[in-house]
C-alpha cells in the first residue's frame, strides 16, 4: 500500500540507468552490492517481486521432483504453491509451527518422515512471519530451526520479505539472520516503501544461476535503475524508522482489544502486522467494508473471522487514532459483541 515519498521519487527520477539484462545498469549494480553487503552475502540479484525472489532462490537449489520442507502457513506454502509445483516441479512438505515458527524437533521429524517418500532438497523459513501475526524468530530460534537441515548438509532458504522488521524488532542485524541461511530474499516494497522490487542474496555461484532463472521467468528488466533507486532509498533511509511502525501497531492492537466483538492479544504484536478476530466471524467483511468508508482499509485475512491491519510509512499517530475510531465505530454500528 505504501506510496513512494517525495525524496524517493526524486531519487528515482534522477537515477543513472543502463540495460540491466546486459548488466549495464549502474544503479541496479549498486543496489545489488549494497544489499549483499547489508546481508553479509557474496552477491545479490534485483528481482521484480518477493515471489520471484523465493522462486529463483528455491529453483537454483532443488531439482524437479525434490521435496522442500516449510511451515504450513508460510507465504511460499500458502500463496506460491502453484509456482513451486507447476513451474519448478517440486513437492511441498508443510510442517506445523507456532505462529509460523518451526521448532527444531518438528523439522528433524519432518526430514525423517519426508525422506521416506523421496529426496528433500531444502528447508524454507520465513522471518518475520506474515500469517503468524508478524511473529519473529530471534537469532537463536532461527539457528535451532535450521540446524536439522545443516546437520544433513541441506540448504536453507530464508524468506525475509520482512527481514528488516525482524531486525528492527530484535536489534539483530540482518546479516546475523542471513548467515543462518544459504539464500535470503528481501523486499524493498512493504516496510521500506519502495514502489517495486525485491532481491535474493547468496554465493556468487548461486546468484549467477538465479540470474539465468530470473530471465527464464521473464524477470529480466531493462532500464531498471529507476526502480533500484527507489529500493536503494528505502534501504538507506527507511529501516531505522520501522520501530515506529511497530510501536503504532502495538498501540492499535491495545486499543482495539477493548472494542466489544474484537478479539486480539496485543502481546502477540511485535512488528507492524496486527491480526484480530471478529465475533461473530461472519461479520468480518462487513466490518472491513464499514471502516473502508472512513478511509481505513483492513484486509480480511489470516483465518476465519480475521482481518489484518498493517502499519507503514503512510500511517502516522493521527492515522492510528483514525483507525481505532473507525474500527470502534464500525463494531458499534454492526452491533458486534452484543449478547
Ligand atoms: C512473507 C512474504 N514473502 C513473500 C511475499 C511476496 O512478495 P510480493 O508480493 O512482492 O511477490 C510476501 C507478500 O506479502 C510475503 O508476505
Amino acid at each position: 500500500m505504501t506510496r513512494p515519498t517525495t525524496a524517493m521519487r526524486r531519487a528515482m527520477a534522477e537515477a543513472e540507468v543502463g540495460d540491466d539484462v546486459f548488466g549495464e545498469d549502474p544503479t541496479v549494480r549498486r543496489l545489488e552490492e549494497e544489499t549483499a553487503s547489508v546481508l553479509g552475502k557474496e552477491a545479490a540479484l534485483f528481482v521484480p517481486s518477493g515471489c520471484m525472489g523465493n522462486q529463483v532462490a528455491i529453483g537454483v537449489q532443488a531439482r524437479r521432483g525434490d521435496g522442500i520442507l516449510l511451515e504450513e502457513f508460510s507465504h511460499v506454502a500458502y500463496v506460491e504453491v502453484a509456482a513451486l509445483t507447476a513451474l519448478l516441479g517440486l513437492r511441498l512438505l508443510p510442517l506445523h509451527g507456532d505462529s509460523g515458527r518451526l521448532a527444531a524437533e518438528t523439522v528433524a521429524a519432518g526430514f525423517v518422515e519426508a525422506e521416506r517418500q523421496g529426496p528433500i532438497a531444502l528447508l524454507e523459513l520465513e522471518n518475520s512471519h506474515n500469517w503468524g501475526v508478524g511473529a519473529v524468530y530471534d537469532r537463536e530460534a532461527l539457528r535451532r530451526a535450521a540446524a536439522p537441515a545443516r546437520e544433513r548438509g541441506r540448504p536453507v532458504h530464508l524468506d525475509g520479505a520482512r527481514l528488516w522488521n525482524a531486525s528492527a524488532a530484535t536489534g539483530t542485524p540482518p546479516a546475523a539472520f542471513a548467515e543462518i541461511a544459504d539464500t535470503v530474499s528481501v523486499c524493498f516494497s512493504k516496510g521500506l516503501g519502495a514502489p517495486v522490487g525485491s532481491a535474493v542474496a547468496g554465493t556468487q555461484a548461486l546468484i549467477r544461476e538465479a540470474r539465468t532463472l530470473r530471465k527464464q521467468f521473464g524477470g529480466g528488466m531493462r532500464q531498471a535503475g529507476i526502480l533500484a533507486a527507489g529500493a536503494l532509498h528505502g534501504l538507506g533511509h527507511h529501516r531505522e524508522r520501522l520501530i515506529e511502525d511497530h510501536r503504532r501497531a502495538r498501540r492499535l492492537a491495545e486499543a482495539i482489544a477493548q472494542v466489544p466483538g474484537i478479539r486480539i492479544d496485543p502481546a502477540t504484536v511485535v512488528t507492524n502486522i496486527v491480526i484480530a478476530e471478529v465475533m461473530p466471524h461472519e461479520r468480518v467483511q462487513d466490518l472491513a467494508d464499514h471502516t473502508a468508508t472512513a478511509g481505513v482499509r483492513l484486509l480480511v485475512f489470516g483465518g476465519p473471522g480475521r482481518f489484518r491491519a498493517a502499519t507503514h510509512l503512510d500511517v502516522d499517530d493521527a492515522g492510528i487514532d483514525r483507525a481505532i475510531d473507525a474500527i470502534a465505530t464500525a463494531a458499534r454500528a454492526l452491533g458486534l459483541g452484543r449478547p
